[in-house]
């Protein structure tokens, strides 16, 4: 991880830091010297924040903020909260926070969770810190995916609503959608000559507990071989962590980037350009996709393109 330059004087927000990936990315990019704002739900317990593990890394560079990013009003406060700590200056946020094959769950808002936590929540609390983003001179949106997007689809009438469930589609889907808020946010920066440049990443596969809750409870034959098929090809947090760091801190990463570790089926590896699905570029998807979730979550982004006003975050 050497390769993160000094970040010193900058503010860096990552998701889904109290454990696993996020938690690697928050650890490292305080090493480098960034101010780290971890968002984690707010149930954790005290002591395994991932300040409180910062702290062990360096000083006070990391601060907690509770989150529960399944409900929007709690994404507007934590904006807010943001923009307190920070002086109102955000210079790389990480979409990070990531839930996979849940039974049938609705977010607080009523919206399916995959869908709501992966993505909507992350779309809202994009559109609020837009003003903090703006106050740095080159900000970065990271929007963490995987190779998993490949399987997934986008159906605007059931992306928040589906008709049929099924717990590993939904995840699909949802880093799809990822990927297709990756480009609908690159093309509202460009539209507007914004200086935000959004990319995406992801991981490999990495030994976390994503998913493995549901997995352990009900495995069916085929999730139980595809899941030792995994375990025997994943690497560590902090090696997973690799592809979202070059992607929060990489100069020469374009708007609308995908990167991925470079190794055999991208499971592992040092991070380097990958491909993503023709489906999760298509402009006119991540349209549909960026008109769809403002409607569902109040509106964070303007739709003329100004600097917002930093008050807009709690609408709803
Ligand atoms: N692991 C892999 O092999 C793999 C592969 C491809 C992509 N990814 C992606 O990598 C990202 C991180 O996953 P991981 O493997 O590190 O998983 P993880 O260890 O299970 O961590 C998930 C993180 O997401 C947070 N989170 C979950 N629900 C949340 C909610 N409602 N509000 C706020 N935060 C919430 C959790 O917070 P708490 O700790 O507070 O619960 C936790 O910090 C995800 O986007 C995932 O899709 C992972």
């Amino acid at each position: 991880m050497s390769e993160v330059p000094d970040l010193s004087g900058r503010t860096a927000v990552v998701t889904g830091a109290g454990r696993g990936i996020g938690l690697a990315v928050a650890e490292q990019l305080a090493r480098c010297g960034a101010h780290v704002l971890t968002l984690r739900t707010a149930g954790e317990e005290e002591g395994h924040t991932a300040a409180a593990s910062g702290q062990r890394v360096r000083g006070d560079r990391m601060d907690d903020v509770p989150c529960d990013l399944a409900e929007l009003a709690q994404v507007g406060r934590a904006a807010r909260d943001i923009i307190g700590l920070t002086g109102g200056r955000v210079d790389i946020l990480v979409n990070n926070a990531g839930v996979a094959a849940l039974p049938p769950t609705r977010s607080a808002d009523g919206h399916e969770a995959h869908f709501a936590i992966n993505h909507l929540g992350h779309f809202a609390l994009t559109g609020h810190l837009l003003p903090a983003l703006l106050n740095a001179p080159q900000p970065r949106v990271v929007n963490v995916t995987s190779v998993l997007h490949w399987l997934g689809r986008f159906r605007p009438d059931q992306a928040a609503t589906p008709r049929r469930y099924h717990r590993w589609t939904a995840y699909f889907d949802s880093k799809l959608a990822n990927l297709l808020f990756t480009h609908g946010l690159h093309a509202f920066a460009g539209a507007r000559g914004l200086p935000l440049r959004s990319v995406a990443a992801h991981p490999g596969l990495v030994d976390t507990t994503l998913g493995s809750r549901g997995l352990r409870a009900d495995a069916r034959h085929l999730e139980a071989r595809a899941l030792e098929w995994t375990q025997a090809r994943r690497h560590s947090p902090e090696q997973g962590a690799l592809s979202l760091l070059r992607a929060a801190t990489d100069p020469h990463i374009g708007g609308g980037g995908l990167l991925g570790p470079g190794g055999p089926g991208e499971c592992s590896g040092p991070p380097v350009p990958a491909r993503a699905a023709r489906r999760a570029t298509d402009p006119r998807a991540a349209e549909r996709l960026w008109q769809l979730s403002q409607h569902l979550t109040g509106h964070p982004f303007p739709a003329d393109g100004s600097k917002p006003a930093r008050d807009r975050g709690e609408n709803r």
